[in-house]
């Protein structure tokens, strides 16, 4: 038996969900990528109490700077339903805090649903939000620059 009959426990990224720019298309695999981290990590027999945390914290770190790519480049390029996008990613943004928060202060069993809750969002925000900027997109709007440049572009 192969590698390949292997089912995966999280779903993966699929083509159709591109948005037409090779940057914003690799920030949304990563969240794929890391939930299942997520999902292996919260899943295991022994204690990953280590690697969980830092996982939690580069969901944090992926949320926080691709949500600031895709608002900046949607800035650029004008698009019309930029406050309500930006309304969104705000309210997730704000969710995976709270859990973060929580399971950091010892309420472990606060992570359990984030893989999942990660995955349904993002694949619901990317086919119905996201999608409607594809037509808008250029690729000379999206700053291809590691996500921590951002942030700190965004806090200084
Ligand atoms: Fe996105
Ligand atoms: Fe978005």
């Amino acid at each position: 038996m192969g590698a390949e009959t292997v089912q995966s426990a999280t779903p993966d990224w699929t083509p159709e969900m591109s948005v037409g720019n090779d940057t914003l298309d690799s920030d949304h695999k990563a969240f794929f990528d890391i939930a299942r981290l997520l999902y292996d990590s919260l899943s295991a027999k022994q204690d990953q109490g280590m690697i969980i945390t830092s996982t939690l914290m580069i969901l944090e770190e992926y949320v926080d700077g691709h949500f600031l790519r895709e608002e900046k480049a949607l800035k650029a390029v004008g698009y019309t339903q930029l406050a309500e996008h930006h309304h969104k990613h705000r309210k997730f943004q704000a969710r995976v805090r709270a859990i973060s928060e929580t399971y950091q202060s010892g309420t472990k069993s606060a992570a359990d649903d984030l893989p999942n809750l990660v995955i349904q969002w993002l694949t619901h925000h990317i086919l119905n939000e996201d999608m409607q900027y594809k037509r808008w997109i250029r690729d000379s709007a999206v700053d291809p620059r590691p996500l921590a440049f951002l942030a700190v572009e965004a806090a200084g």
